[in-house]
Protein backbone atom coordinates (compact mmCIF):
# COMPACT_ATOMS: atom_id res chain seq x y z
CA UNK A 1 0.00 0.00 0.00
CA UNK A 2 1.83 3.17 -1.14
CA UNK A 3 1.24 6.35 1.32
CA UNK A 4 -0.05 8.47 -1.64
CA UNK A 5 -3.85 9.43 -1.39
CA UNK A 6 -6.28 7.26 -4.30
CA UNK A 7 -7.33 11.04 -5.08
CA UNK A 8 -3.86 12.28 -5.63
CA UNK A 9 -2.95 9.13 -7.52
CA UNK A 10 -6.18 9.05 -9.77
CA UNK A 11 -5.70 13.28 -10.44
CA UNK A 12 -2.18 12.69 -11.63
CA UNK A 13 -2.15 9.93 -13.55
CA UNK A 14 -1.61 10.61 -17.13
CA UNK A 15 -4.46 10.95 -19.26
CA UNK A 16 -5.68 11.91 -23.01
CA UNK A 17 -3.51 14.96 -24.42
CA UNK A 18 -5.86 16.47 -26.95
CA UNK A 19 -2.68 18.04 -28.20
CA UNK A 20 -1.74 14.81 -29.81
CA UNK A 21 -5.31 14.42 -31.87
CA UNK A 22 -5.01 18.66 -32.55
CA UNK A 23 -1.78 18.36 -34.49
CA UNK A 24 -4.06 16.09 -37.25
CA UNK A 25 -5.97 19.39 -37.15
CA UNK A 26 -3.50 22.05 -37.95
CA UNK A 27 -1.63 19.44 -40.55
CA UNK A 28 -4.91 19.94 -42.26
CA UNK A 29 -5.35 23.11 -41.95
CA UNK A 30 -1.48 23.90 -43.39
CA UNK A 31 -2.10 21.36 -46.31
CA UNK A 32 -4.70 23.40 -47.48
CA UNK A 33 -3.35 26.69 -47.49
CA UNK A 34 0.12 25.74 -48.57
CA UNK A 35 -1.82 25.21 -52.32
CA UNK A 36 -2.23 28.76 -51.88
CA UNK A 37 1.34 29.79 -51.27
CA UNK A 38 2.31 33.11 -53.60
CA UNK A 39 -0.94 32.89 -55.29
CA UNK A 40 -1.83 36.76 -54.25
CA UNK A 41 -5.17 35.26 -52.50
CA UNK A 42 -5.36 35.83 -48.95
CA UNK A 43 -9.05 35.08 -48.57
CA UNK A 44 -9.16 31.57 -50.59
CA UNK A 45 -5.73 31.04 -48.70
CA UNK A 46 -7.71 31.30 -45.08
CA UNK A 47 -11.34 29.79 -46.97
CA UNK A 48 -9.13 25.98 -47.58
CA UNK A 49 -7.72 26.31 -43.91
CA UNK A 50 -10.81 26.73 -42.13
CA UNK A 51 -12.71 24.42 -44.05
CA UNK A 52 -9.86 21.50 -43.80
CA UNK A 53 -9.72 22.51 -39.31
CA UNK A 54 -13.16 21.86 -39.81
CA UNK A 55 -12.91 18.60 -40.96
CA UNK A 56 -10.72 17.02 -38.97
CA UNK A 57 -12.08 18.70 -35.98
CA UNK A 58 -14.96 16.86 -36.52
CA UNK A 59 -13.07 13.53 -36.00
CA UNK A 60 -12.62 14.57 -32.08
CA UNK A 61 -14.38 13.59 -29.45
CA UNK A 62 -15.31 16.58 -26.99
CA UNK A 63 -17.77 19.14 -26.38
CA UNK A 64 -16.21 22.23 -27.51
CA UNK A 65 -17.13 25.71 -27.73
CA UNK A 66 -15.39 28.40 -30.21
CA UNK A 67 -14.03 31.35 -28.11
CA UNK A 68 -11.37 32.73 -30.79
CA UNK A 69 -12.44 32.04 -34.40
CA UNK A 70 -13.35 33.43 -37.24
CA UNK A 71 -15.91 36.00 -36.68
CA UNK A 72 -19.63 36.32 -35.78
CA UNK A 73 -21.95 33.74 -37.20
CA UNK A 74 -23.23 36.45 -39.62
CA UNK A 75 -19.45 36.93 -41.71
CA UNK A 76 -17.83 33.33 -40.73
CA UNK A 77 -19.90 30.12 -42.23
CA UNK A 78 -17.43 27.99 -39.73
CA UNK A 79 -15.30 27.88 -36.93
CA UNK A 80 -17.24 31.35 -36.17
CA UNK A 81 -17.33 32.34 -32.21
CA UNK A 82 -20.13 30.08 -30.11
CA UNK A 83 -20.01 27.46 -32.58
CA UNK A 84 -20.18 24.29 -30.77
CA UNK A 85 -17.85 21.71 -32.11
CA UNK A 86 -17.54 17.66 -31.51
CA UNK A 87 -19.81 14.97 -30.52
CA UNK A 88 -20.78 16.57 -26.88
CA UNK A 89 -18.79 13.84 -25.23
CA UNK A 90 -16.08 15.14 -22.28
CA UNK A 91 -13.95 17.11 -22.48
CA UNK A 92 -15.56 20.08 -21.99
CA UNK A 93 -13.50 23.00 -23.53
CA UNK A 94 -13.02 26.46 -25.29
CA UNK A 95 -11.43 26.47 -28.22
CA UNK A 96 -8.90 28.98 -30.18
CA UNK A 97 -8.15 28.57 -33.62
CA UNK A 98 -6.86 30.77 -36.45
CA UNK A 99 -6.81 28.29 -39.57
CA UNK A 100 -4.17 30.42 -41.06
CA UNK A 101 -2.10 33.08 -38.92
CA UNK A 102 -0.51 35.08 -41.66
CA UNK A 103 -3.30 35.15 -44.46
CA UNK A 104 -0.35 37.98 -45.86
CA UNK A 105 2.32 36.32 -45.71
CA UNK A 106 0.76 33.05 -47.42
CA UNK A 107 -0.52 35.12 -50.10
CA UNK A 108 2.92 36.56 -50.68
CA UNK A 109 4.90 33.32 -50.69
CA UNK A 110 6.65 35.00 -47.44
CA UNK A 111 7.91 32.86 -44.23
CA UNK A 112 6.17 32.22 -40.64
CA UNK A 113 2.71 31.61 -41.75
CA UNK A 114 1.11 28.66 -39.53
CA UNK A 115 -2.01 27.01 -38.93
CA UNK A 116 -2.67 27.70 -34.81
CA UNK A 117 -5.27 26.03 -32.34
CA UNK A 118 -5.34 26.07 -28.54
CA UNK A 119 -8.17 24.21 -25.94
CA UNK A 120 -8.18 24.54 -22.51
CA UNK A 121 -10.76 24.09 -19.98
CA UNK A 122 -14.53 26.03 -20.55
CA UNK A 123 -14.01 29.29 -19.09
CA UNK A 124 -11.13 29.98 -18.70
CA UNK A 125 -10.53 31.81 -22.62
CA UNK A 126 -10.24 35.15 -22.34
CA UNK A 127 -13.44 36.78 -25.04
CA UNK A 128 -11.88 39.50 -26.91
CA UNK A 129 -15.57 40.41 -27.45
CA UNK A 130 -15.46 44.07 -29.39
CA UNK A 131 -11.35 44.06 -29.09
CA UNK A 132 -9.59 43.90 -31.68
CA UNK A 133 -6.38 45.00 -30.91
CA UNK A 134 -3.91 44.97 -27.76
CA UNK A 135 -0.82 46.40 -26.73
CA UNK A 136 1.73 43.47 -26.31
CA UNK A 137 4.89 42.49 -24.36
CA UNK A 138 6.26 38.71 -24.16
CA UNK A 139 9.56 37.52 -22.94
CA UNK A 140 11.25 34.67 -21.86
CA UNK A 141 10.71 33.81 -17.94
CA UNK A 142 14.46 35.77 -17.53
CA UNK A 143 12.88 39.14 -17.89
CA UNK A 144 8.77 38.23 -17.37
CA UNK A 145 9.49 40.35 -13.97
CA UNK A 146 10.34 43.36 -15.57
CA UNK A 147 7.00 43.59 -18.09
CA UNK A 148 4.81 46.21 -17.63
CA UNK A 149 2.75 49.09 -19.96
CA UNK A 150 3.46 51.91 -16.88
CA UNK A 151 7.09 52.75 -17.76
CA UNK A 152 8.69 54.01 -21.07
CA UNK A 153 9.69 51.36 -22.99
CA UNK A 154 13.53 52.82 -22.96
CA UNK A 155 13.88 52.06 -19.49
CA UNK A 156 12.64 48.69 -19.36
CA UNK A 157 15.45 47.94 -22.70
CA UNK A 158 18.15 49.53 -20.49
CA UNK A 159 16.87 46.41 -17.36
CA UNK A 160 17.13 43.69 -19.59
CA UNK A 161 20.59 44.65 -20.86
CA UNK A 162 21.74 45.02 -17.38
CA UNK A 163 19.74 41.83 -16.44
CA UNK A 164 21.80 40.40 -19.64
CA UNK A 165 25.12 41.68 -18.22
CA UNK A 166 25.70 44.38 -20.90
CA UNK A 167 23.82 47.03 -22.07
CA UNK A 168 20.88 48.06 -24.64
CA UNK A 169 22.67 47.06 -27.70
CA UNK A 170 22.05 43.89 -26.35
CA UNK A 171 18.54 43.83 -26.52
CA UNK A 172 16.70 42.19 -29.57
CA UNK A 173 12.90 42.80 -29.89
CA UNK A 174 10.47 41.68 -32.56
CA UNK A 175 8.24 44.29 -33.55
CA UNK A 176 4.97 44.27 -36.30
CA UNK A 177 6.31 46.82 -38.95
CA UNK A 178 3.15 49.01 -38.52
CA UNK A 179 2.58 53.06 -39.00
CA UNK A 180 1.10 52.93 -35.34
CA UNK A 181 4.23 51.65 -33.82
CA UNK A 182 6.45 54.50 -35.18
CA UNK A 183 6.89 56.93 -32.06
CA UNK A 184 7.78 53.18 -29.74
CA UNK A 185 9.70 52.53 -32.39
CA UNK A 186 11.72 55.92 -32.27
CA UNK A 187 11.97 55.42 -28.57
CA UNK A 188 13.55 51.88 -28.94
CA UNK A 189 15.95 52.98 -31.59
CA UNK A 190 17.16 55.81 -29.02
CA UNK A 191 17.09 53.42 -26.57
CA UNK A 192 20.21 51.56 -28.66
CA UNK A 193 18.50 48.37 -29.17
CA UNK A 194 18.32 46.38 -32.15
CA UNK A 195 14.64 45.41 -33.80
CA UNK A 196 13.47 42.68 -35.79
CA UNK A 197 10.48 43.70 -37.46
CA UNK A 198 8.36 41.10 -38.89
CA UNK A 199 5.47 42.13 -41.30
CA UNK A 200 2.80 40.00 -40.02
CA UNK A 201 2.20 36.73 -37.22
CA UNK A 202 2.90 38.16 -33.62
CA UNK A 203 1.91 34.58 -33.04
CA UNK A 204 5.23 33.11 -34.12
CA UNK A 205 7.05 36.65 -32.62
CA UNK A 206 5.49 36.01 -29.19
CA UNK A 207 6.76 32.15 -29.12
CA UNK A 208 10.05 33.55 -30.61
CA UNK A 209 10.56 35.47 -27.78
CA UNK A 210 9.99 33.57 -24.50
CA UNK A 211 11.81 30.60 -26.14
CA UNK A 212 16.01 30.11 -25.86
CA UNK A 213 18.28 30.95 -28.56
CA UNK A 214 16.45 32.83 -30.50
CA UNK A 215 17.99 35.89 -30.52
CA UNK A 216 14.85 37.14 -29.68
CA UNK A 217 14.39 39.20 -25.93
CA UNK A 218 11.17 41.04 -26.23
CA UNK A 219 7.88 40.51 -28.37
CA UNK A 220 6.50 44.36 -28.44
CA UNK A 221 3.75 46.28 -30.00
CA UNK A 222 0.42 46.06 -30.96
CA UNK A 223 -1.31 43.44 -32.47
CA UNK A 224 -4.64 41.20 -32.54
CA UNK A 225 -6.19 40.37 -29.62
CA UNK A 226 -7.12 36.42 -30.56
CA UNK A 227 -3.78 36.04 -31.33
CA UNK A 228 -2.51 37.29 -27.93
CA UNK A 229 -4.70 34.50 -26.26
CA UNK A 230 -3.16 32.15 -28.51
CA UNK A 231 0.41 32.86 -27.96
CA UNK A 232 -0.61 32.71 -24.17
CA UNK A 233 -2.42 29.57 -24.52
CA UNK A 234 1.51 28.37 -25.86
CA UNK A 235 3.46 30.30 -23.41
CA UNK A 236 1.67 28.61 -20.56
CA UNK A 237 2.84 25.27 -21.89
CA UNK A 238 6.61 26.83 -22.92
CA UNK A 239 7.06 29.27 -20.02
CA UNK A 240 7.97 32.68 -20.00
CA UNK A 241 4.83 35.39 -19.86
CA UNK A 242 3.15 37.24 -22.12
CA UNK A 243 0.70 40.55 -21.01
CA UNK A 244 -1.81 42.50 -23.01
CA UNK A 245 -3.73 45.92 -22.55
CA UNK A 246 -6.65 46.36 -24.98
CA UNK A 247 -6.11 48.40 -27.69
CA UNK A 248 -9.61 50.41 -28.97
CA UNK A 249 -9.11 51.57 -32.27
CA UNK A 250 -11.63 54.58 -32.44
CA UNK A 251 -14.09 56.22 -29.86
CA UNK A 252 -16.93 53.55 -31.23
CA UNK A 253 -14.62 50.12 -30.65
CA UNK A 254 -13.58 51.98 -27.11
CA UNK A 255 -17.34 52.55 -26.02
CA UNK A 256 -18.43 48.96 -27.13
CA UNK A 257 -15.38 47.64 -25.26
CA UNK A 258 -16.47 49.64 -22.29
CA UNK A 259 -19.97 48.79 -22.82
CA UNK A 260 -19.33 45.39 -23.21
CA UNK A 261 -17.56 45.70 -19.34
CA UNK A 262 -14.19 45.64 -20.78
CA UNK A 263 -11.78 47.47 -18.24
CA UNK A 264 -9.48 49.44 -20.64
CA UNK A 265 -6.61 49.95 -18.26
CA UNK A 266 -6.23 46.81 -16.94
CA UNK A 267 -2.85 44.81 -17.49
CA UNK A 268 -3.71 41.42 -18.25
CA UNK A 269 -1.36 38.82 -17.90
CA UNK A 270 -1.49 34.84 -19.58
CA UNK A 271 -3.09 33.47 -16.45
CA UNK A 272 -5.78 36.20 -17.38
CA UNK A 273 -5.69 35.43 -21.04
CA UNK A 274 -5.66 31.83 -20.18
CA UNK A 275 -7.12 30.97 -16.54
CA UNK A 276 -6.41 27.11 -17.67
CA UNK A 277 -4.30 24.58 -15.65
CA UNK A 278 -5.06 21.77 -18.65
CA UNK A 279 -4.06 23.99 -21.92
CA UNK A 280 -3.56 22.21 -25.77
CA UNK A 281 -1.77 23.65 -28.38
CA UNK A 282 -0.88 23.04 -31.55
CA UNK A 283 0.70 24.72 -35.15
CA UNK A 284 1.87 23.86 -38.06
CA UNK A 285 3.73 25.66 -40.79
CA UNK A 286 2.83 26.49 -43.92
CA UNK A 287 5.46 28.43 -45.48
CA UNK A 288 9.15 28.18 -43.71
CA UNK A 289 9.26 30.36 -40.88
CA UNK A 290 12.04 30.46 -37.27
CA UNK A 291 9.90 28.54 -35.67
CA UNK A 292 8.56 25.98 -37.91
CA UNK A 293 9.38 25.00 -41.66
CA UNK A 294 6.65 24.99 -43.56
CA UNK A 295 4.76 22.48 -45.77
CA UNK A 296 7.35 20.60 -48.47
CA UNK A 297 5.58 18.74 -51.57
CA UNK A 298 7.17 15.85 -53.58
CA UNK A 299 6.54 13.45 -56.01
CA UNK A 300 3.44 11.71 -54.10
CA UNK A 301 4.24 12.60 -50.72
CA UNK A 302 3.76 16.29 -48.52
CA UNK A 303 5.89 16.75 -45.38
CA UNK A 304 4.48 19.32 -42.10
CA UNK A 305 6.69 20.19 -39.36
CA UNK A 306 4.29 20.91 -36.12
CA UNK A 307 4.98 22.13 -32.47
CA UNK A 308 2.45 20.14 -29.87
CA UNK A 309 2.14 20.96 -26.28
CA UNK A 310 0.31 20.39 -22.83
CA UNK A 311 0.74 22.81 -19.81
CA UNK A 312 -0.31 20.18 -17.87
CA UNK A 313 2.78 17.90 -18.37
CA UNK A 314 5.15 20.89 -19.94
CA UNK A 315 5.82 18.78 -22.85
CA UNK A 316 6.97 19.97 -26.16
CA UNK A 317 6.84 18.12 -28.81
CA UNK A 318 8.13 18.47 -32.66
CA UNK A 319 6.17 16.26 -35.04
CA UNK A 320 7.51 15.63 -38.43
CA UNK A 321 4.57 13.77 -40.53
CA UNK A 322 4.75 12.77 -44.14
CA UNK A 323 1.44 12.61 -45.98
CA UNK A 324 0.66 10.51 -49.06
CA UNK A 325 -0.93 12.97 -51.61
CA UNK A 326 -2.95 10.34 -53.07
CA UNK A 327 -4.47 8.88 -50.09
CA UNK A 328 -4.91 11.58 -48.53
CA UNK A 329 -6.92 13.35 -51.53
CA UNK A 330 -9.24 10.54 -51.59
CA UNK A 331 -9.93 10.60 -47.72
CA UNK A 332 -10.78 14.51 -47.93
CA UNK A 333 -13.02 14.15 -51.23
CA UNK A 334 -10.22 16.53 -52.89
CA UNK A 335 -9.64 18.71 -50.74
CA UNK A 336 -5.96 18.80 -50.56
CA UNK A 337 -3.38 16.22 -50.93
P1 LIG B 1 -3.94 37.41 -40.34
O1 LIG B 1 -3.38 36.08 -40.52
O2 LIG B 1 -5.35 37.39 -39.89
O3 LIG B 1 -3.71 38.25 -41.55
O4 LIG B 1 -3.15 38.08 -39.09
C1 LIG B 1 -1.77 38.29 -39.13
C2 LIG B 1 -1.35 39.31 -38.09
O5 LIG B 1 -0.07 39.82 -38.48
C3 LIG B 1 -1.29 38.82 -36.67
O6 LIG B 1 -0.17 38.02 -36.40
C4 LIG B 1 -1.31 40.10 -35.90
O7 LIG B 1 -1.69 39.92 -34.55
C5 LIG B 1 -2.31 40.92 -36.67
O8 LIG B 1 -2.27 40.40 -38.02
C6 LIG B 1 -2.02 42.37 -36.71
O9 LIG B 1 -3.09 43.03 -37.32
P2 LIG B 1 -2.95 44.12 -38.48
O10 LIG B 1 -2.41 43.42 -39.69
O11 LIG B 1 -4.34 44.62 -38.70
O12 LIG B 1 -2.02 45.17 -37.97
Amino acid sequence: MGIISKDVRSGSKPDRNLALEMVRVTESAALAASRWVGRGDKLAADGAAVDAMRLLLDTVPMDGIVVIGEGEKDEAPMLYNGENIGDGSPPVVDIAVDPLEGTTLTARGFGGAMAVIALSERGSMFDPGPCVYMEKMASSSEFSDLLNFDEPIGDLIRKIGERKGGGTEDVTLTVLARDRHDEGVAEIREAGATIRFITDGDVQGALLAVSEDTGIDLLWGIGGTPEGVLAAAAIKCLGGEIIGKLWPRNDEERQAALDAGYDLEKTLTSAELINGKDVFFAATGVTDGDLLDGVRRSKGFATTESLVMRSRSGTVRKIGARHDRAKLREVTGGRYG
